[in-house]
């Protein structure tokens, strides 16, 4: 039986070694590029694909893959927005994603990213290193006196209002799907408006489906306190950013972290010292004192690594024997 890997990075194999010593009988191939319909056929004679990235799984990869006879494909992510699942369905094809590596990962780094705007981290570490060791006015906002709205409340929401509450924040949150736990806490509020209208902070949790898609647009910012915090470590397509770079602008909007980019394909995970970024967005919100930018690594630990590159491979091994992973994606 064998597995052909597409996007293997150096960081992930000690973790694919590992998974390899623990299953001597599987042939593991691999390359470090990405699945396109040029490389699809790197993959014949392989039962399953693994593969991660953030380039679309459009149809004509689809049929590419399925052209060199390999019709399972396990995702070493989370997100699956960008897999054309009609082409999937019409070529047979099987997929799993890894719903659950680590959502500690994702949870704590937006938390960190709301406390350092809280705190000013950015503007204070820029003038400790220009030597200017003055305080004013570089004054921070605490934590237990903030309402975070936390929009999404599935694994990796829940996670950040287990942090939230450590600090001693209050926590209102929102999700179409409720949790019956969180529910019963009273944590919820009827509809995003609300949370809108009451949250300090907001920080989002949501896939980036069609339907959230802009949800944080000049409409739902004007609906916000003014002096809101909004964290995204979750789909760049959630966020219009002109709006939030508008909202910046006035003041509406005092600080903004971001992991994640609507334009970020090709951009993020790329080294730009020395050049200018193709993207004078990204050049405006890094400058900014009030905006964090990291490129998509929130969930970017070792852990999490390691939990993609075995749930992954095993779900490939489970699709070639013919069986259902749990982690499968029904579509
Ligand atoms: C995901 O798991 O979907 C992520 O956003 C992380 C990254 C590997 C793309």
């Amino acid at each position: 039986m064998k597995v052909f890997a597409y996007g293997i990075r150096d960081d992930e194999k000690p973790a694919l070694k590992d998974w390899e010593s623990q299953n001597p009988e599987i042939e593991v191939d691999y390359t470090q590029e990405l699945l396109t319909p040029e490389t699809a056929k790197l993959a014949k004679g392989a039962d399953s694909a693994v593969v991660y990235q953030q380039l679309d799984y459009t149809k004509e990869t689809l049929e590419a893959l399925a052209a060199a006879g390999v019709k399972n494909m396990s995702l070493r992510n989370v997100g699956t927005d960008n897999v054309d699942f009609d082409a999937a369905k019409e070529l047979g094809m099987n997929i799993s994603n890894v719903p659950v590596y680590s959502p500690n990962a994702i949870a704590e780094h937006s938390m960190i990213q709301l406390s350092r705007l809280l705190r000013r981290t950015k503007p204070m570490d820029n003038k400790v290193a220009k030597h200017d060791l003055r305080w004013a006015p570089t004054i921070g906002r605490e934590m237990r006196m903030q309402t975070v709205g936390i929009i999404g409340t599935g694994n990796i929401g829940r996670k950040a209002i287990n942090i939230l509450k450590g600090f001693g924040a209050k926590v209102i949150a929102y999700d179409m799907f409720p949790n019956k736990e969180l529910q019963e806490e009273g944590l919820y509020v009827d509809s995003l408006d609300e949370l809108y209208a009451q949250a300090d902070a907001i920080s989002l949790y949501v896939p980036g489906v069609p339907a959230n898609h802009h949800m944080i647009n000049k409409d739902s910012i004007a609906k916000m306190k003014d002096g809101v915090v909004i964290v995204n470590c979750s789909r760049g397509n959630l966020v219009d950013i002109d709006a939030v770079i508008d909202g910046l602008n006035s003041g509406k909007v005092s600080d903004f972290a971001m992991d994640v980019y609507e334009n970020e394909v090709g951009l993020f995970n790329e080294d730009w010292s020395g050049k200018e970024f193709p993207d004078p967005k990204i050049a405006d919100l890094i400058a900014r004192d009030n905006v964090l930018v990291t490129p998509h690594i929130a969930f970017y630990t070792t852990k999490a690594v390691d939990e993609m590159v075995h749930q992954s491979f095993d779900a490939a091994v489970s699709f070639a024997k013919g069986e259902k992973p749990s982690i499968a994606v029904d579509f």
